[in-house]
């Protein structure tokens, strides 16, 4: 009887090959993928013209159609300081103000702007002059590596212009009347904005202190 020995690396290279073989031979190429691939490359770009205001500078773009505010921000503006995490909706790294109000500038098309006033992290304060949120997260280490801090505080001064508003959260008791800038309030509108660094306590305590400053 012959003695095969393999050693453990040997057997997993062995399992990829033949998993890797298998699934490509249940997996057939569609016959139309290659096809849709030039088709698309094919595809003529539609631009607009789009007038706006970002940071207080009036501005008149060329956009692509296509185009996420997000990417026109940060690629045709150089305004990188507005993150893109996900590009879904789902972190809230690339929040920003729109006519005051704050919106995932990644889930929506910047060629939808026109006459909007939009504000970013580079127009809310400078290191000479901060914010009082810019202050009390610098105070609180509301960040770590600080990816998510720039969506944070224009989420920040979103949520808090809500309360002032009187707008309901899930967490207001009744929501007929004014909602109060409590921890649970504050915890429930931030909610929206994911922090891989799990700073939320420091977040939080931030944006307290900046109300009661
Ligand atoms: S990048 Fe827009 S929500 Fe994540
Ligand atoms: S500080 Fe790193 S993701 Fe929030």
């Amino acid at each position: 009887m012959t003695d095969v020995r393999l050693t453990r690396r040997e057997l997993l290279a062995m399992g990829a090959t033949t998993t890797a073989g298998a699934v490509a031979a249940l997996t057939p190429l569609p016959a139309h993928a290659t096809a849709r691939e030039d088709h698309s490359r094919a595809l003529p770009v539609h631009e607009s013209t789009v007038s706006l205001e970002v940071n207080g500078r009036p501005l008149v773009l060329q956009v692509d159609n296509r185009g996420s505010l997000l990417d026109v921000l940060r690629e045709q503006l150089r305004l990188t300081g507005t993150k893109k995490g996900c590009d879904q909706g789902q972190c809230g790294a690339c929040t920003i103000l729109v006519d005051g109000r704050r919106i995932n500038s990644c889930l929506t098309l910047a060629v939808m702007f026109e006459g909007a006033s939009i504000t970013t992290i580079e127009g809310i304060g400078t290191a000479a002059q901060a914010h009082p949120l810019q202050r009390a997260f610098v105070k609180h280490d509301g960040y770590q590596c600080g990816y998510c801090t720039p969506g944070q505080i224009c989420s920040a001064i979103g949520a808090l212009d809500e309360i002032e508003r009187g707008v309901p959260s899930f967490a207001s008791d009744d929501p007929a009347a004014m909602p109060e800038r409590t921890e649970p309030e504050i915890r429930e509108r931030m909610s929206g904005n994911l922090c891989r660094c799990g700073a939320y306590p420091n977040i939080v305590a931030a944006i307290l202190e900046s109300v009661e400053t």
